[in-house]
């Protein structure tokens, strides 16, 4: 089976988290055709971590509005025991799934398992967590994550260690994208892609701006994304 996999090369990710859910459908619209084309859904069990947030039908709900412009939806667990969930966020429509080095012991065969279902695989690891949990499973990963605040909610400020972190994760020479979450914004994107970045997830600094688009734009264009 094919993966359904992201676009390829630098891009900024929205991420829905920080949208207004009254009306989604329109928001996720809106920064499509700001020219996202990658779509960051958080995933949250209130285990992992306190908040509960969106299941995989969610992730249905928006995966032909996604698809059908040419964009890709890529889902974030945070969640405990991410080997139950593959399957559904798979069958809803999600082309990656990434899961947290601190939520399983087995993080190589999860991999084969999102694989196994047809979407690229990514691995996240805490602010907390060393680059060393990536290491290892850098050659069979599709994405590697590294969380820029501590996951939960959207709308912290960006930890400085981060930048060194992502210096790290880039040296370890790995095909996979590097992807960066947490208090990303056009203030310091230059900066995160320059460390290293490809996918760099903005939440609060697009959705909560006066203007999404615009903001979008501004973040995309301080990064060097397309
Ligand atoms: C945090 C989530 C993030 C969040 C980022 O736990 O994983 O994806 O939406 O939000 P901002 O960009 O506001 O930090
Ligand atoms: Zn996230």
């Amino acid at each position: 089976m094919g993966l359904a996999g992201l676009p390829r090369g630098r891009r900024v990710a929205p991420s829905i988290l920080s949208a207004d859910f009254a009306r989604l459908g329109s928001q996720v619209e809106m920064v499509l055709e700001a020219g996202a084309r990658v779509i960051h859904v958080d995933v949250m069990d209130g285990d992992f971590v306190p908040p509960i947030t969106i299941g995989p039908l969610i992730v249905g709900a928006i995966a032909d509005l996604v698809h059908d412009a040419g964009g890709a939806i890529d889902v974030h667990m945070m969640i405990e025991r991410p080997e139950a969930q593959v399957g559904e966020f798979a069958k809803a429509g999600a082309d990656s799934i990434t899961f947290h080095a601190e939520a399983t012991p087995h993080s190589h065969r999860l991999i084969g398992a999102i694989h196994e279902a047809g979407c690229e695989a990514g691995v996240a690891i805490n602010p907390g967590t060393p680059v060393a949990a990536l290491a290892e499973v850098a050659a069979d990963a599709d994405l590697l994550l590294c969380m820029s605040v501590n996951p939960g909610w959207g709308g912290q400020a960006f930890i400085p260690a981060s930048m060194e972190k992502l210096r790290r994760i880039d040296a370890l020479g790995s095909d996979a994208a590097i992807e960066v979450d947490g208090g990303v914004d056009a203030a310091n994107a230059a900066e995160v892609s320059a460390a290293g970045a490809d996918l760099m997830v903005a939440g609060s600094a697009i959705f909560r701006a006066p203007d999404p688009v615009a903001a979008y734009r501004e973040i995309a264009a301080a990064a060097g994304a397309e």
